[in-house]
């Protein structure tokens, strides 16, 4: 578990600030005051089955469950004999109202081109896909892979593969095509969902070529479908590649729903682990999409009138739960936006809300810091004032950005939802309700209803306020996480051998004396990069791969923008390394993983601090990244000098 699992962890945060919602605000909204969320909160406690089985009346039921949840964590199971379908309840539930013709999706490429898909589109497109994907040959629970740009077509494949029940694994436009060809294989994917390319910052990100490299070394993915997306060159095997555009030619516009047991498998989503390959997370139909459809009611406050935007990329969790399936089964209208913050220049995302007068804005600390850097002049040239309400996601958010986006964003009139939660958890978890709690800058505050959190130490004790330990989940909820794919084992492993009859989310928390939660960040190695979790293993796998590479090991550093950087500290086979070299290991991770896990910074070392046993000693490296002393025990350590020569070493 944690290298600092024998200690409570400490906190140095201390903050006293508090803002109650705005009282217009709570009038209106859908959890208006403490009493009813207490009551609700106790509800679900007391009685998981009644309060689920209750707010479950809000989807959609082929058939109805017969019981709410059985089992005991890990293996619970939730509305065992009810059939549903997600694709069913983001879309057709929707055409028999006035919401037929209402905005789904309002979508802005990069270049600046627009596209609206009313319900009533999307559920065109939705089953012409979904017909499409059964003329290749793929059927309820095949995997099929999407590596995509943020187009509407990715939303409209996800949503073509819950409807005929096969399971959707999404890769992030920003990974490489060894990324792809390890996520394929995993998942055993047969046919994968992709695109020339995409704009980011008026560069062509070019996707076909990384899914042709990424097949070679995955041969079990038989068809590939291109959207033309940048009208760039791209080669087409004939009878392995298709044209999306001639895919959808003549296809039937009507494809029913398939009827799916509540616990069929909607989703595998990699993410990082500490250590070895990424995890498929798998979600389940019934449970995430109850989790996300309320969540997203309760912490977003969705009205009939709202336009929603939230910034993510589908190709991570916050995308699946916050941009396609919550938003979307609520009847939602959202935004969707396909590029940079800062292209053409710093002011793209103000401009798109003053734009489509976005009511709620949904974005990461990581961000936030980049507008703070950038300077107010962008923002404040922009109409802010359709906003009601403000979202943070990904990782801690500091108080002095917290108050920047208060007072720059928000304009000291929206409430802001700092919303805890995981890949894992399937939805938002820990997060202040905006017509109710008075937040303070830096917390997430409460447990929404259905989550008993825990504050523990690692012999699993509760501890009392202001004492840092692990965040733990006393009970089940319906989205949370059923299995690792392929890996049962390491999903009872990873979240729940630590601590006795808990879900760890590795996450080191502290409760104040007023029960907000403060989140302190991974108590393992894997380090949030701008709000996305790597896994240092992966980084350190990747440099030894190089062939001057005799051993590598990365921790993080706190980085202004980034949150956390990329350290590496590699020994090299023969030499002392030079700026060159440094400069071509840079590249090398770049290549085999993906821009976003580019080191910040790469030190030579002559061997690196070890224990005994032959465990390298992240900690003391950690420090040394941070350029701070080190007040960890060295007893352990095997070679006391190589400390020192680190340091020498110190840029
Ligand atoms: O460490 C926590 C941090 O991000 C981790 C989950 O990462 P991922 O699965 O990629 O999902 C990100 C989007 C939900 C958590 O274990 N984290 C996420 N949100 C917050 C956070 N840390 C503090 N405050 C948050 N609001």
């Amino acid at each position: 578990m944690s290298s600092n699992g024998n200690e409570n962890i400490e906190s140095v945060l201390k903050e006293t600030r508090t803002f109650p919602p705005p009282a217009t605000f709570s009038a209106n909204a859908h959890i208006s005051s403490e009493e009813q969320y207490e009551a609700m909160w106790n509800r679900a406690k007391d009685d998981p089955s009644g309060f689920w089985g209750e707010m479950a009346d809000n989807l959609d039921w082929f058939r109805r469950w017969d019981t709410v949840l059985e089992g005991d964590m890990p293996d619970t199971k939730w509305f065992q004999g009810g059939k549903i379908n997600a694709s069913y309840n983001c879309i057709d539930r929707h055409l028999t109202s006035s919401r037929r013709n209402k905005a789904a999706i309002i979508w802005e490429g990069e270049p600046g081109d627009t596209r609206v898909l009313r319900y009533q589109d999307l559920h065109r497109e939705v089953c012409k896909f979904a017909n499409v994907l059964k003329n290749l040959g793929v059927q309820t629970g095949d995997r099929v892979t999407l590596y995509m740009p943020m187009i509407p077509e990715l939303a409209i494949a996800m949503l073509a593969c819950s409807r005929i029940g096969a399971v959707h694994s999404i890769i992030f436009g920003g990974f490489s095509a060894d990324a792809v060809a390890d996520r394929n294989n995993d998942a055993r994917a047969r046919v994968v969902v992709t695109a020339d390319g995409g704009w980011r910052r008026g560069k062509e990100v070019p996707l076909k070529a990384a899914v042709d490299a990424s097949l070679d070394k995955s041969p079990t993915v038989e068809k590939v479908v291109v959207v033309r997306r940048t009208g760039g060159n791209v080669d087409m095997v004939p009878d392995r590649d298709f044209w999306w555009h001639d895919l959808m030619e003549g296809v039937s516009t009507e494809c029913d729903a398939v009827q799916l047991d509540s616990e069929h498998p909607l989703f595998v989503l990699y993410t990082s682990g500490s250590t070895g390959k990424p995890k498929g997370v798998m979600h389940t139909t019934a449970g995430y999409l109850l989790g996300t459809t309320m969540t997203s009611r309760w912490v977003f406050d969705l009205k009939e009138e709202d336009t929603y935007w939230c910034t993510a990329d589908i190709g991570w969790i916050t995308g699946h739960s916050y941009i396609c399936y919550g938003p979307l089964s609520n009847g939602s209208t959202m935004v969707m936006y396909e590029g940079a913050p800062n292209w053409p220049d710093e002011g793209r995302f103000w401009e798109i809300i003053e734009k489509y007068r976005v009511s709620i804005f949904y974005t990461a600390p990581t961000a936030i810091r980049a507008f703070i850097k950038w300077g107010d002049q962008w923002p404040e040239k922009y109409d802010l004032s359709s906003l009601r309400l403000l979202g943070s996601v990904g990782e801690p958010i500091n108080p002095e950005a917290w108050m920047w986006y208060h007072r720059v964003i928000g304009q000291e009139r929206c409430p802001i939802v700092d919303t805890w939660w995981q890949t894992e958890t399937g939805g938002i978890m820990i997060s202040p309700l905006p017509g109710v709690t008075a937040t303070k800058p830096g917390s997430c505050c409460r447990p929404l209803p259905g989550v008993v959190p825990d504050i523990v130490s690692p012999d699993g004790q509760s501890l009392g306020a202001n004492t840092g330990g692990l965040l733990v989940m006393r009970q089940p909820w319906p989205s949370m996480l059923r299995t690792l794919w392929g890996d049962d084992e390491r999903f009872r492993a990873t979240y729940f051998s630590d601590i006795e009859g808990c879900y760890f989310a590795g996450d080191g928390a502290r409760r104040d004396e007023d029960g907000y939660i403060w989140v302190m960040g991974r108590v393992d190695d894997v380090i949030n990069v701008s709000g996305h979790r790597l896994s240092t293993m992966e980084v350190e796998s990747c440099l030894v791969a190089h062939p001057g590479v005799a051993e590598a090991a990365v921790v993080g550093f706190p980085h202004e923008i980034k949150g956390e950087g990329i350290c590496c500290f590699v020994t090299l086979k023969t030499g002392d390394g030079d700026d060159d070299l440094k400069k071509e290991l840079v590249q090398h991770v770049r290549s085999s993983i993906g821009a976003l896990a580019t080191p910040d910074q790469v030190r030579f070392a002559t061997a690196l601090p070890k224990t005994r046993s032959g465990k390298i000693m992240r900690r003391l490296l950690r420090d040394i990244a941070a350029g701070r002393e080190s007040t960890q025990d060295t007893t352990t350590l095997e070679d006391l000098s190589i400390l020192a020569k680190l340091r020498e070493d110190d840029e």
